[in-house]
């Protein structure tokens, strides 16, 4: 994506900033009940980004949030624990530029090795991590239980920086 606007910006957000909390659950919620996977509440963030090695950021626009991503760092190695948008501002590019931006701060940490996990039939996300190069290392039978009670395989990528 070439046109983006400069005033998008990654927050990050802090396990006692409680409205930016609030908002990074609701847009996980959002992103995540939309393709028939569980969100996680508000305690659930908050736990995780109490813990040091985790760190949680707002994608906005003119202070206006659409997306979010959380990351888990550990010496040279970092894993991408969920990134997603709100439903309205996907499929416009802002996706590539969050995957983007994310790597940009995981390099600033001097990561190396970055992994993430995905359902084998999320289509659009396998799309946009194969672009950025990440390549497939692995499989978790059935990881992944949907709202339907559907059990998927998650696919396991890895991208070296
Ligand atoms: C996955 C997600 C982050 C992608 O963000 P997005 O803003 O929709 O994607 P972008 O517009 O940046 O597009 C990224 C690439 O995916 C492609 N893409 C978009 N929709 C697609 C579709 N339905 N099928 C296949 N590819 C698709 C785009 O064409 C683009 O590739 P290109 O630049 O080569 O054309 C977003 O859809 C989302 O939040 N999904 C729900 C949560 C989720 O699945 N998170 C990832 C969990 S691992």
């Amino acid at each position: 994506m070439n046109q983006t606007p400069n005033t998008i910006s990654l927050f990050e957000v802090n396990a006692t900033n409680t409205p930016a909390v609030q908002i990074f659950a609701s847009l996980h919620h959002k992103a995540f009940q939309n393709i028939g996977q569980k969100s996680w509440s508000e305690s659930e963030v908050t736990s995780l980004l109490s813990s040091e090695s985790i760190h949680g950021f707002l994608l906005q626009e003119n202070q206006v949030p659409y997306g979010f991503v959380m990351i888990r760092l550990v010496d040279i190695e970092a894993e991408v624990i969920t990134l997603g948008l709100d439903p309205h501002y996907q499929q416009l590019g802002y996706g590539r530029f969050l995957l983007y931006e994310t790597l940009k701060i995981l390099r600033l940490f001097k990561v190396k090795k970055v992994f993430l996990e995905v359902r084998e039939d999320n289509i659009k996300a396998i799309h946009l991590y194969k672009t950025f190069k990440f390549r497939k290392i692995g499989v978790r039978s059935k990881y992944y239980q949907t709202l339907d009670r559907k059990l998927i395989d998650a696919l396991t990528f890895k991208l070296e920086i």
